[in-house]
């Protein structure tokens, strides 16, 4: 059984794009990752699959562009997927956080010759740019019309903007889970954990219209990820950072139902399922 203060679980609080404050949301969500520079690579392999389905989806336009622009980079990733396939372009890889950057930094090595920059994408950046790519970052961005017109104006023409992302339906049943949990207590509504509030296919889509790109291509895929226990999914959880932003008060007594709760629906076979929903999108300025 969990003790208490072995994993403190940060789900409460609304969707960050509910919350006011920006500069808070935003310095919780480098903290989050920054903490976990060391173990998000061993966690991380729903991100990696995103970002094999992203340099898919890409194409040619990677290999073709001169001036590449990766925002979240993360521990790099999909930075040493784009030096692999171009190894020619000017890349420029930033993150919010710095640790991130470093680790990053140390996975490609010098002669990678990548300019990295710590830096949130959602301030206009200066530059123009042949492709902007972004694997499973876009979902915590807190004004993402706004910064998805900015980044149509930081594309050459016949740019092209690329990024895989997650929808809401990503943890379905720990949402579900954490509602029972809460019922079953007699506590006032639960509020939302932050993946409900990520944008669905339909929501990406009208911001990239809205932002300017004439031509938008759209992908979504459910995948499911076992673990052995939910314990060891929020363990997981925590260990990629991608927990909320700004956390508040979680009681033992409803991690403890919200376990139970889980692993009563969703146990099967000695595991439980764990819901992703991955949308990539691919959109060119004319
Ligand atoms: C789930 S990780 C993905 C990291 C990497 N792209 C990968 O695929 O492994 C999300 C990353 O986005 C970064 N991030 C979140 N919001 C950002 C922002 N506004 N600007 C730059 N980086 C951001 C986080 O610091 C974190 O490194």
């Amino acid at each position: 059984m969990l003790e208490h203060g072995e994993l403190k679980m940060q789900l409460e609080l609304g969707p960050v794009s509910f919350l006011k404050d920006d500069r808070e949301v935003k310095q919780g969500i480098r903290r989050n990752f920054a903490r976990r520079a060391r173990s998000y690579d061993r966690h991380a392999e729903m991100q990696r699959r995103m970002a094999h389905g992203l340099v898919a989806a890409v194409g040619e336009s990677l290999a073709r562009a001169g001036r590449i622009l990766e925002i979240g980079c993360g521990t790099g990733y999909l930075t040493g997927l784009l030096r692999q396939a171009n190894g020619e372009a000017r890349l420029v890889a930033l993150d919010l956080d710095a640790a991130l950057v470093d680790a990053a930094r140390r996975r490609l090595g010098p002669e990678a010759g990548v300019a990295w920059l710590v830096a949130d994408g959602e301030t206009p950046l200066r530059g123009e740019y042949d492709l902007i790519i972004a694997n499973a970052t876009f979902q915590w961005f807190t004004r993402p019309g706004e910064t998805l017109a900015a980044l149509y104006r930081n594309l050459a023409p016949g740019g092209v903007l690329a990024f895989s992302t997650l929808g809401p339906r990503t943890f379905q049943e720990l949402a579900e889970s954490l509602n029972q949990a809460g019922r079953s207590l007699n506590l006032p509504a639960i509020p939302p954990i932050p993946a409900q509030g990520f944008g669905d296919r339909e929501t990406w889509s009208d911001r990239l219209y809205g932002a300017g790109f004439p031509q938008v291509r759209l992908g979504r895929e459910m995948a499911t990820a076992t673990f052995p226990s939910v314990k060891e999914f929020l363990q997981a959880l925590q260990a990629t950072g991608a927990t909320n932003p700004r956390p508040g008060q979680f009681s033992p007594r409803l991690l403890h139902a919200l376990m139970a709760a889980y692993q009563t629906n969703y146990g099967r076979d000695g595991a439980i399922p764990v819901s992703y929903e991955m949308i990539w999108a691919v959109a060119e300025k004319s």
